[in-house]
């Protein structure tokens, strides 16, 4: 008998295997005995979804009850005297394990899951090694045309994780369970080949090889190795094991224990690594003669990059020499980028993407708050009374932070307020979506304060509303095209719910009134008592800004065109550095206009990132040294 366990938390106390457990109510079996270190074994069972109860792999016997119960799905009962192991359970689990094997094929030795099969270690497990179950064979014939995904129907044990994790945690609802008995199936909403966000998520959460990302055969879990990254790809940071076999990546897989997503990943997240070992990658120095490039040494390289821009730069000036870096590289690289070309050239055109899109964003959200980092972090999600999404298409814009979104709303009934220029889709629906005309984000934002102070009793404590502007409702009303009636129920109804978590899009990011707006924003989230979330558009937009990649500041937002941080600069990179003028300007006009004489760019292509690629083509391919 085990040894006597007490939690003090709950307000039920049974017994497991002869250990008294108090446990909260609403607990189920399977959780009270995980949360003191008793196993019980499960197959279907996936922490982050909702009980599923389709294996019975899990059951337990239950004093005073004949059958096994499965404990995955059964609530914990006051005085009730559970056991998790017995002879008749052992012969229970097999024979479950049996009669889901009844109709599997042996494909083991070519089946993708091999090594981290669920339903092979259970079958380890309870020494599975005859069968007592006999039935008509179906043929299954493997899916094929589901893009990035393939289903062999042969392999599915009918655990319903995919169609699950589909729905309450991607939201796309595209797959469902399709026939009964042993013609069951998965398959797509209207049978028609897979259309849907294609992240993976019921490929990763698939216990058996039914589900797979058409990867057969090109390693076995075995012969890899893991090593923990975390995504580049957008500012999110989910964490992932890259599984590398021979040098080359041949998955990305999730882990739930890991990082902030819970193991959620988007379609680009788990799918998008060929590019890191494209054959198109350039490895070695290029450089451009004409119109043929050369292989060359990094020495002669630089020594070219170092004199065409010193000779530019005696010739017109460092003004006319421009860097664009991108927002993905480390925060060590924007560092030295700046300051290489600030001491060494005193070049002070340093530009990211973003910042030449909207300037004024990320040093005036460091001038309004004093802080450059994001207003509110994730594990906010979980204390929100509300959410509330102003010009993010949240489902397309932050997949996984929409993931955390659904979550919350399906094990809190957290409520999702959308607030949007357009007509944005979310699963489940929001509790209410107001739509209104670009250009009256701020204004519309102070009316809501203001409703919210006058109407439904806010106190305006810290003085949010009364310094949140003042247009005339009737005004706002009108230009916003928002109703008097949607206005009145949005701002009852977020009074109600308790402090919002308010989600910052890319909508209002690329405003050329963003920092008004994001103002607004905060002050609402103030008055609720709530908080706001910036979302970033790229992995590390956040960090180049804080190294000072701009235009505008050097390191930690200290004003470029402040004479004492100059001569500071100057001393601590013991360099002569020019006075620099802040500002940028459009730089690709600067370089059709003939200002702009070099352009370095550090891992950006802006003429595929740019909305007029072409132009910005056009524009570089003028400029006498790129
Ligand atoms: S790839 Fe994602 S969206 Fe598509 S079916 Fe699987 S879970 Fe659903
Ligand atoms: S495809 Fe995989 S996850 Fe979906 S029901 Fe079949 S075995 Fe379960
Ligand atoms: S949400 Fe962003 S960080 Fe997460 S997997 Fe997708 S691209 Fe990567
Ligand atoms: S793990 Fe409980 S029924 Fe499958």
């Amino acid at each position: 008998m085990t040894e006597t366990t007490t939690v003090s938390t709950g307000n039920v106390t049974l017994n497991i295997n002869g250990s008294s457990i108090e446990v909260s109510k609403g607990t189920t079996i399977l959780e009270a005995a995980s949360q003191n270190d008793i196993r019980i074994p499960t197959l279907c069972y996936l922490k982050k979804l909702l009980p599923i109860g389709s294996c019975r792999v899990c059951s337990v016997e239950i004093e005073g009850v004949d059958k096994p119960v499965m404990s995955c799905v059964t609530p914990v009962v006051e005085g009730m005297n559970v056991t998790t192991e017995s002879d008749a359970l052992s012969l229970f689990r097999k024979q479950m394990i049996q009669f889901i094997l009844v109709n599997h094929p042996v494909d083991c030795p070519v089946c993708e899951r091999s090594g981290e099969c669920k339903l092979q270690n259970r079958t380890y497990e309870f020494s599975v090694t005859d069968q007592m179950f006999f039935t008509t064979e179906y043929e299954k014939p493997p899916v094929k045309d589901w893009g990035v995904i393939r289903y062999d129907g042969s392999l599915c044990i009918m655990c319903e994780r995919c169609v699950k994790i589909c729905r309450e945690i991607q939201g796309a609802n595209a797959l469902v369970i399709d026939g009964s008995g042993n013609e069951a199936k998965i398959n797509t909403v209207d049978g028609d080949p897979l259309d849907c966000d294609f992240c993976g998520q019921c490929v990763s959460v698939c216990p058996v090889g039914a589900l797979n990302s058409g990867i057969v055969l090109s390693a076995r879990s075995w012969e890899v190795t893991r090593t923990e990254s975390v995504c580049a790809h957008c500012a999110v940071g989910c964490s992932y094991n890259v599984e590398v076999k021979s040098n080359r990546i041949v998955r990305i897989n999730s882990n739930d224990d890991i990082g902030i997503n819970n193991g959620n990943l988007c379609a680009r997240g788990r799918f998008g690594f060929e590019a890191f070992q494209s054959n198109n990658r350039i490895e070695t120095p290029m450089m451009r003669e004409g119109n043929t490039r050369h292989i060359a040494t990094w020495d002669s390289a630089l020594n070219e990059v170092v004199g065409r821009l010193e000779e530019i730069k005696e010739k017109y000036g460092p003004e006319s020499i421009a860097v664009i870096a991108s927002e993905k590289i480390t925060n060590e690289d924007a560092y030295m980028i700046q300051k290489v070309f600030r001491a060494g050239f005193g070049v002070n055109r340093l530009e990211t993407l973003s910042n030449m899109r909207v300037p004024v964003l990320n040093s005036g959200i460091f001038d309004e708050f004093g802080s450059s980092t994001p207003i509110a972090g994730y594990d906010e999600i979980w204390k929100a009374g509300s959410f509330i999404s102003f010009g993010c298409d949240g489902a397309n814009e932050n997949p996984v932070i929409a993931n955390m979104v659904r979550v919350a709303m399906r094990d809190k009934g957290t409520n999702l307020y959308v607030i949007n220029v357009r007509d944005t889709e979310f699963f489940p629906a929001p509790r209410m979506q107001v739509q209104y005309n670009y250009g009256s984000e701020s204004a519309l934002v102070a009316a809501l304060l203001r409703k919210l102070v006058d109407k439904c009793g806010v106190a305006d404590k810290g003085g949010f509303a009364s310094s949140t502007g003042s247009a005339s409702f009737v005004d706002v009303i009108k230009t916003s095209g928002v109703s008097i009636d949607d206005m009145e129920e949005l701002a009852e109804r977020i009074a109600k719910d308790g402090p919002p978590l308010i989600f910052i899009g890319k909508e209002i990011h690329d405003h050329p009134a963003s920092i008004d707006i994001v103002k607004a924003l905060t002050n609402l989230a103030g008055l609720l008592g709530g908080k706001a979330l910036l979302y970033r558009e790229y992995s590390n937009s956040q960090g180049t800004n804080d190294m000072g990649l701009s235009p505008v500041n050097f390191p930690g937002y200290i004003k470029v065109d402040n004479a004492q941080a100059v001569s500071h600069y100057s001393e601590k990179w013991g360099a002569d550095i020019p006075a620099l003028s802040s500002g940028g300007g459009d730089i690709i006009k600067d370089i059709s206009d003939g200002k702009i004489k070099a352009v370095v760019l550090v891992g950006v292509d802006p003429q595929v990132h740019f909305p007029d690629g072409e132009a910005v083509s056009r524009s570089l391919s003028e400029a006498p040294f790129v």
